[in-house]
């Protein structure tokens, strides 16, 4: 089947908050014999979500996204109160791109017992570095509730961006180790012209954080230029590094170069890198990646 063939939506965004219509909804999808691709989101759509929705529209009839702002993912003293929530402008952006179901359940439907009884996962390993350092249980949050929304729509495919290159990782191996029948597809992190990857927190920043906020993106690319002309010290670089984001104004978490495909530290036979950093500025905690083919 062609891609053009796939793209069945039929411009209409339908819109459910429990599992029983979820799953009445892709039952008779897959009784035409449709497949569902799902995009999960904590909502407040920018351009990078909505380039995930487009990329999912190539794997699949159709589209299901969700909203939910998953209280299980955020530390105490995080900014879950805080959260951006935007439900008018996100669904006219979701129409916009082509999704054909929009799912927004009540914490109460994703942890019908509760949040400190539910069944939790947790991915050893991935989720306790990098992020999972800075934000203890972070992961295992994100890791249950990415479980629970996919039981609840079923897909065969789910889209996940490369701007949380850990999360898609994570989620990964999550579904291969559970077996899982769900592919799991990365999308490319989409920028501000300045160079700046689009997130919800980007609206923390004050004017002048604002304008120093793309360092961070420039400091991985400088990694990424040294990596790429045969540097090999890599505990200089991500020093380098750290030094430069401290002098900009940044307070930074991490930065670090790592094997793309589990992120272990890279040995002399690893050519697939990435640099990933996390700092905060102002209130606002930016996180960001770059691949290396070395
Ligand atoms: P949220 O931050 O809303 O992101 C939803 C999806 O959009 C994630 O896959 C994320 O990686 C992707 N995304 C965010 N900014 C992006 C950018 N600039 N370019 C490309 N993709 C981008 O990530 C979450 O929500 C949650 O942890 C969730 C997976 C929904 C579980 O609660």
């Amino acid at each position: 089947m062609s891609a053009a063939d796939r793209r069945k939506g039929d411009g209409t965004l339908h819109e459910v908050s429990t599992p029983a219509e979820v799953r009445a909804w892709t039952a008779e999808r897959r009784r035409a014999g449709e497949r569902i691709a799902f995009v999960p989101t904590m909502g407040n759509l920018h351009e990078g979500h909505l380039s995930l929705v487009r990329l999912a529209r190539e794997y699949a009839e159709r589209v299901v996204a969700s909203i939910f702002v998953n209280p299980t993912q955020f530390g105490a003293g995080e900014d879950y109160g805080d959260y951006p929530r935007t439900p008018g402008d996100d669904r006219r952006l979701l129409a916009s791109a082509g999704t054909d179901l929009l799912f927004t359940p009540s914490p109460e439907t994703v942890y019908p017992f509760g949040e400190d009884a539910a069944t939790r996962l947790h991915v050893p390993g991935l989720s306790e570095d990098l992020c999972g350092r800075f934000r203890p249980g972070h992961f295992d949050g994100v890791a249950t509730v990415v479980c629970r929304l996919f039981c609840m729509v079923g897909p065969e495919v789910a889209v996940f961006g490369q701007k949380d290159y850990q999360q898609f990782l994570i989620i990964r191996r999550m579904t291969r180790d559970l077996s899982m029948p769900i592919g799991i597809v990365l999308g490319p992190t989409v920028r501000e012209p300045d160079g700046l990857a689009f997130s919800s927190r980007n609206r923390y920043l004050t004017e002048s954080e604002r304008s120093t906020a793309p360092l961070l993106h420039e400091v991985l690319e400088e990694v990424r230029e040294a990596l790429l002309s045969g540097e090999r010290d890599f505990a200089s670089l991500e020093g380098h590094a750290l030094a430069r984001l401290e002098k900009s104004g940044f307070a930074p978490d991490y930065v670090g170069i790592r094997q793309a495909k589990d992120l272990a530290v890279p040995s002399a036979g690893s050519h697939e890198l990435v640099v990933l950093a996390a700092a905060r500025l102002g209130r606002a905690r930016l996180i960001d990646n770059v691949l290396v083919q070395v």
